[in-house]
Parts: C-alpha cells; structure tokens; sequence
C-alpha cells in the first residue's frame, strides 16, 4: 500500500479547497446593479455625464477610439458608448464581475446593440491592437500604488496614437516633509469628504510624483488640476509625443 506523506495530503486538501472555492464564485449570483454602483463611488449620473463632457470638451469625437481604464460598470461607458461609433469604446477593469455589470448597464440603457471591447486585466493590459485617440482613467489612479501607474502609463505609451490623449484623476498631496499627512480634500456641498494617504488607499500624490512614474516613457504630462470634480480629484492630461 503506497505511503502518503502528510505534504502531499495538505497540498491535495489544498488544491480541493481552492477548486471548491472557484466552483462557488462561478455559480454565485452576481452582485445587484446597485450594488456594483456603490462599489465605483456612486454619484452614478453626475460622475458619469462629467467625465463625458469633459472628454467632449477636449475634442473626443464620434470617430475616435476611447480606451477607458478601470471602467468600472460603465458609469461613464454609458455615455461614452452611446456617443462613440459602434466599436470604438474600449473599456478594462480589475473585476470581472465589474465587466460583466458594465454589459448589463448597457443592456438597461438599449445600448447593447453596439460594439464595444470589454476586458478583465490585472496588468493594465490595453493591448487590443489598436491605437487609441482618447483615454480615461477616472478614479483609479486615487486607488493604486504609484507602480501600478507607472506600469498603466508604460501600457498606454505604446497603446495610444502618436498625439493621442490620455485622462487620469488623482487626489493631489503635499511634497516631503508633510507628505505622510493624511489630507482632508476639498468637496462640494452635499458631497462627503474624502481623507488621503501616502501609503494606502485611497492615496494622495504629488503632481512631480506622476512625472516621475512617467520618466523615460514618450509621454508628456501636464497638470490640468481642478475640472470640476465635487470630491476634489485633480486632472492629468497625459500626450503621447512619440
Ligand atoms: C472608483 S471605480 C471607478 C470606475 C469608473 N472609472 C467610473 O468612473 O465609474 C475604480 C475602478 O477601478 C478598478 N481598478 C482598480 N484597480 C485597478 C487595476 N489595477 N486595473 C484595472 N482596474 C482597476 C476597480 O475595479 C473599479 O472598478
């Protein structure tokens, strides 16, 4: 009778338990879509429509490819979408269950009958082989480390078209010695205040820390700051020159 040594024993209750656990995320119901809401910040409308003007405003067009980086449930997708031509609206996210809500949002606003590219990544992978015109990032960047930007921006330096433009919002943060304060942002009235950190989320960055995780990349960076975000989130405008 074969010997099993107590090792092999724990790596096959292992290896059980974490089949056992992907069985149960498979036949879990999704969260509801209000759910899924609350988890991108809510706001739903007014965060959309702004981040939908704004891109509008800085001459996205209906031709134009739009790669929107943590997308979310397309609470801007939505909008994105339904202005862009079928095809051209290309969003990836963290989560898939955020994938999957972002085609139900669609489908609630009649949406589905257009083309979009819908992508689970956890390397910021925007590689769907073509070049994109626009991009966005809203409220992602206040919720990653500063090497999760650098390795979005170095996805996105080769993904966007030579001139093309890329958006990110970031809450903004002092420079050294004060810089491991937490700080209270600004926030319009009937919206909550949000409190930031050097080293957790959600985090604060200086405008020279972005620079920095864009050094050496064909990019250049420029600061927009205030667009009107009512929880204080800061513009980035990021070109590629190259
Ligand atoms: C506050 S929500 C904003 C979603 C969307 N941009 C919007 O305006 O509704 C942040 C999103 O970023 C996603 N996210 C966080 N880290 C990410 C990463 N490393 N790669 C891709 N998506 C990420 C989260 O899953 C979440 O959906």
């Amino acid at each position: 009778m074969p010997i099993v040594s107590d090792a092999t024993r724990y790596r096959w209750r292992t290896r059980l338990a974490r089949r056992v656990h992907r069985l149960g995320d498979a036949v879990a119901p999704p969260p509801p879509p209000d759910q899924l809401r609350r988890r991108v910040g809510g706001n739903w409308e007014v965060i959309g429509k702004l981040q939908f003007d704004y891109l509008v405003s800085e001459g996205m067009r209906p031709e134009h490819r739009l790669i929107d980086v943590g997308c979310g449930t397309l609470r801007g997708g939505v909008h994105y979408v339904g202005y862009l031509d079928s095809g051209n609206y290309f969003g990836i996210d963290l989560g898939p269950e955020m994938i999957e809500g972002g085609r139900g949002e669609l489908a609630r606003a009649g949406l589905d009958t257009k083309t979009v590219h819908l992508r689970a990544t956890d390397t910021f992978d925007v590689d769907f082989g073509v070049p994109f015109d626009y991009g966005m990032a809203l409220s992602v960047f206040t919720h990653v480390s500063l090497n999760s930007i650098t390795l979005c921006l170095s996805n996105l330096s080769s993904a966007l078209a030579v001139g093309g433009r890329f958006y990110g919002t970031y809450f903004r943060g002092p420079a050294s010695p004060e810089r491991t304060t937490p700080i209270a942002q600004p926030f319009h009235p009937g919206f909550s205040q949000v409190t930031t950190y050097c080293d957790r989320n959600p985090f604060h960055y200086t405008f020279d820390d972005l620079r920095h995780a864009a050094a050496d990349l064909p990019l250049q960076l420029d600061d927009v700051g205030d667009w009107g975000h009512p929880r204080g989130q800061q513009m980035l405008r990021v070109t590629r020159t190259a």
